[in-house]
C-alpha cells in the first residue's frame, strides 16, 4: 500500500512532500534514504568499519556531555556568524566531503553546492565526487573547500589541485587517515562498485574515473591501486609548494599529531575519524577533540566531524574548543530523500536547534560559549561539584 506516499513510474513507493514536511530532526532522513536507495548504495553511505563500535560511539559520546546553562541573560538576539580561514559564514556548521553523491540523487554534488551556498556556509567537495570541480563551481557563488586524496601519481594530484584552485575553491582538506581503505564489511558483501553511468568525475580525463568490479569492495581495490601509502608529513610541505590554498589536515585524533600539523604549516585541523569508516575502536571525535585542541595550542583553528546530528552537538563541540563542525551522512541521506530541498532543510534544522541551544544556555554569540557551559564524564568523579567555577 502506498498511503501518503506516491508511486513512481517503477511502482516504487516514494515519500510525498507532505510526509517530508513532518520531518522534525536530521536523523529522520536516514530511514527514508534506506527505503529509497538500492541496498548497495545505502550500505556504502551508512556503514562504518568492522564492528562499527566507533560508529555508534560517535553518537553515544555526545550523550555523555551535559549542559551547565546560564540563566537570566538577555538572549533576544543570537549571533551565530563566524569566520573560517578568513571567510565569513552564517553559522559554524559546514558540509564534510562525502564521495559519489549522484548515487543518492541525480543532482548529486550540484544540489549540495546550492544548498550550502543558500545557507551561507561552506561545502567541501570530495576528490571522489561524481561531479567535477568545474561543474560544482558552475552552480554559482559559494565558499567551497576541496578534499584531497593523494594519488601515487603526483602529476595527477598537482593537476587536480591546480584545477580546484582555478575553479575558485578556497582551501584543501587533506585527508590523512586513509593510506588504505578501512574494512567496511557490507561493501565487501555487496561487491560495492560505482553504479553504471557514474564516474569519479575529477579523474575522468585522467583515465582514473572508473572503478573496476572486484571480488571484494571495488572501492577498496581502487584505493589499493591508486592511493599513495607513502604519504607523510613532508608531503604536507610539498602540497604547500604547489598551491597557495591553505591546507586543513583532516583526520587528526591526537595531541601529538596536532603539534606536528601546526609545525608542518597546516592552516587548520579537522578532528575526524572519517565517520568511523577507517580504524575501528578509535574514540569518538567529540572525545578526542579536547586533546587535539590542547595540542594545537591556539595556533590554528580546530574543527570536528563525526556524529553531529543535533544543534546541541554543535554547541558541545564548540564548548570543547572546536571552531566549527562538519556534517557527512546527514547530507547524503537528505539528498537521497529530497534532493537540494532535503539538504537545505538539514542545514536549517541544525541552525535552528543550535540557535535554540545557545539561547537556552545563555550564549548570545559564539565567543560566549565556554567550557563551563558543559560538563563531561572526564571532568570529575560523579557526585563532586564541577571543578572550574
Ligand atoms: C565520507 N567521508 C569522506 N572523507 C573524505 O575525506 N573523503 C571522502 O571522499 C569521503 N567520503 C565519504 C563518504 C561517505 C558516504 C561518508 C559517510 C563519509 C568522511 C566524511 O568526510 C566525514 O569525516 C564523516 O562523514 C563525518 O561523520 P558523519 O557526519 O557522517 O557522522
Amino acid at each position: 500500500m502506498c498511503g501518503a506516499e506516491k508511486k513512481s513510474k517503477q511502482g516504487i513507493c516514494e515519500k510525498g512532500s507532505a510526509e517530508m514536511g513532518e520531518i522534525t530532526n536530521v536523523s529522520e532522513y536516514q530511514a527514508i534514504a534506506k527505503e529509497k536507495l538500492p541496498k548497495m548504495v545505502y550500505d556504502y553511505y551508512a556503514s562504518g568499519a568492522e564492528d562499527q563500535w566507533t560508529l555508534a560511539e560517535n553518537r553515544n559520546a555526545f550523550s555523555r556531555i551535559l549542559f551547565r546553562p546560564r540563566i537570566l541573560i538577555d538572549v533576544s538576539k543570537i549571533d551565530m556568524a563566524t569566520t573560517v580561514l578568513g571567510f565569513k559564514i552564517s553559522m559554524p556548521i559546514m558540509i564534510a566531503p562525502t564521495a559519489m553523491q549522484k548515487m543518492a540523487h541525480p543532482d548529486g554534488e550540484y544540489a549540495t553546492a546550492r544548498a550550502a551556498s543558500a545557507a551561507g556556509t561552506i561545502m567541501t567537495l570530495s576528490s571522489w565526487a561524481t561531479s567535477s570541480v568545474e561543474e560544482v563551481a558552475s552552480t554559482g557563488p559559494g565558499i567551497r573547500f576541496f578534499q584531497l586524496y593523494v594519488y601515487k601519481d603526483r602529476n595527477v594530484v598537482a593537476q587536480l589541485v591546480r584545477r580546484a584552485e582555478r575553479a575558485g575553491f578556497k582551501a584543501i582538506a587533506l585527508t590523512v587517515d586513509t593510506p588504505r581503505l578501512g574494512r567496511r564489511e557490507s561493501d565487501i558483501k555487496n561487491r560495492f562498485v560505482l553504479p553504471p553511468g557514474l564516474t569519479l568525475k575529477n579523474f575522468e580525463g585522467l583515465n582514473l574515473g572508473k572503478m573496476d568490479q572486484a571480488n571484494d569492495s571495488g572501492l577498496a581495490s581502487y584505493v589499493a591501486g591508486q592511493i599513495d601509502r607513502t604519504l607523510s608529513w613532508k608531503d604536507v610541505k610539498w602540497l604547500q609548494s604547489i598551491t597557495s590554498m591553505p591546507i586543513l589536515v583532516k583526520g587528526v585524533l591526537t595531541a601529538e599529531d596536532a603539534r606536528i600539523a601546526v609545525q608542518s604549516g597546516a592552516a587548520g585541523i579537522i578532528v575526524s575519524n572519517h565517520g568511523a569508516r577507517q580504524l575501528d575502536y578509535v574514540p569518538s571525535t567529540i572525545m578526542a577533540l579536547e586533546e587535539v585542541v590542547k595540542g594545537a595550542q591556539g595556533r590554528v583553528p580546530v574543527f570536528l566531524d563525526g556524529g553531529v546530528r543535533r544543534g546541541t552537538d554543535v554547541f558541545k563541540a564548540l564548548a570543547l574548543g572546536a571552531a566549527g563542525i562538519f556534517i557527512g551522512r546527514p547530507v547524503v541521506f537528505s539528498l537521497a530523500a529530497d534532493g537540494e530541498a532535503g539538504i537545505r532543510k538539514v542545514l536549517q534544522m541544525l541552525r535552528d536547534e543550535f540557535e535554540l541551544t545557545m539561547a537556552l544556555s545563555g550564549c548570545r554569540s559564539l565567543s560566549e560559549i565556554t567550557r563551563n557551559h558543559i560538563v563531561t564524564e572526564w571532568d570529575a568523579p560523579r557526585g563532586l561539584p564541577a571543578p572550574r567555577l
